[in-house]
């Protein structure tokens, strides 16, 4: 598997991606980049990017080679055309290649989007401590920590999933620092683990009706942030002294400022952490809103009988009884031992 990153590198396969501003995560900026393109780059880019079917006997050796871990990785699958990836493209951003699956309208199962890249390009990593990244989905966090010398332990809910990640960990060439447990965020943690010097989760924060009961994997409960509450309220047995968290979350704005500030900002205190919220794109909460919207089909996805109409009204009231005028897509930075809380807003307009 080694001799993959190596061949696609050889064959111009991260000259082509770097070309892309803020490492793209859009098929149809790689397709408009591939025309003009032939040979063996534009095989490769066709089958890895844009999820071509290719003839096994037509991919240059070391991917074909591999294509047997791809299929037995959920990846792949072979057909009448020949082989092809299922759902997933290659990625290439700080130095680590993975297989996911682009951004989408509709849930994800082996999640990587801007907000990954945006949350790996906030952490420092700088001494050797071990690293946690929960919710790790097919190991972005955790291969970025790998690939700058350290060892992580990656938790996926998804035994899929996690399997990807294994995966992604082998392509790189890191699976010797790199261990997938599944289960749900601390849950698969020896009882008697060590704190880790750097904690990070991109956690799931889509905002969900509770008239559903169960959240799925890509849930974040009714106000979107019930999987960072259980990060947070984990972290102090779990960060080592001295230690760093990053997280992502949706938070909701009020006239006064963050509905959840004054919780955050009491966390923080309780347990001598300097917490930094940094705040970023701002998502209209009204009925018509994408985010009221993606609520709403993502619940009928599960359950086609209900009302939308019904549904929009709830969704939007949720918001209206919380006071929120929007919900910003947010990145938490905590510091043990540096007490203080801050909050920076970095949206324009
Ligand atoms: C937004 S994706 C993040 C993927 C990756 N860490 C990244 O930064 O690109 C969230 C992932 O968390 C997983 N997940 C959801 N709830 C979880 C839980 N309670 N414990 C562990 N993983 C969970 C989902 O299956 C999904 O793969």
């Amino acid at each position: 598997m080694r001799r993959l990153v190596a061949e696609l590198e050889r064959l111009g396969l991260a000259e082509f991606l770097a070309d892309f501003p803020g490492d793209s995560v859009d098929r149809l900026q790689w397709a408009a980049g591939l025309r003009g393109l032939d040979g063996p780059l534009r095989t490769v880019a066709g089958f890895l990017l844009l999820g071509e079917a290719v003839r096994e006997d037509l991919l240059p050796p070391a991917l074909a080679e591999a294509v047997p871990a791809l299929v037995e990785g959920g990846v792949a699958a072979r057909g009448g055309d020949g082989v092809q990836l299922v759902d997933v493209s290659l990625f290439r951003s700080s130095g680590v290649w993975l297989f996911a699956e682009p951004p989408s309208p509709f849930p994800v199962r082996h999640y990587f989007g801007r907000d990954s890249i945006a949350l790996a390009r906030r952490t420092g990593y700088r001494d050797g401590a071990p690293v946690l990244d929960l919710c790790s989905g097919p190991g972005f966090q955790g291969l970025v920590a790998a690939r700058r010398g350290l060892t992580a332990t990656l938790v996926e809910l998804l035994p899929g999933t996690a399997g990807v990640a294994r995966l992604n960990a082998q392509v790189n060439g890191l699976a010797d620092r790199i261990e997938v447990l599944v289960g749900d965020l601390y849950d698969p943690l020896p009882s008697d683990v060590e704190p880790y010097g750097h904690v990070v989760a991109n956690i799931p924060f889509l905002p969900t009706l509770s008239a559903r009961g169960e959240e799925a994997a890509h849930e974040g409960g009714e106000d979107g942030f019930s999987v960072g509450r259980r990060v947070l309220a984990g972290l102090p047995r779990h960060l080592a002294p001295g230690g760093t968290a990053h997280l992502t979350a949706l938070l909701l704005q009020t006239g006064d400022g963050l509905a959840a500030g004054g919780e955050l900002r009491d966390w923080a205190a309780r347990h001598g952490y300097g917490l930094t919220v940094t705040l970023t794109d701002r998502l209209a909460v009204d009925a018509d809103s994408d985010l009221v919207q993606t609520t709403v089909s993502d619940h009928l996805d599960s359950d086609p009988q209900a009302d939308p109409a019904e549904l929009t009204a709830a969704a939007a009231d949720m918001y209206a009884r919380r006071g929120a005028t929007a919900a910003r897509l947010a990145y938490l930075r905590i510091d043990d031992g540096m007490a203080g809380f801050r909050v920076l807003d970095r949206a324009h307009g």
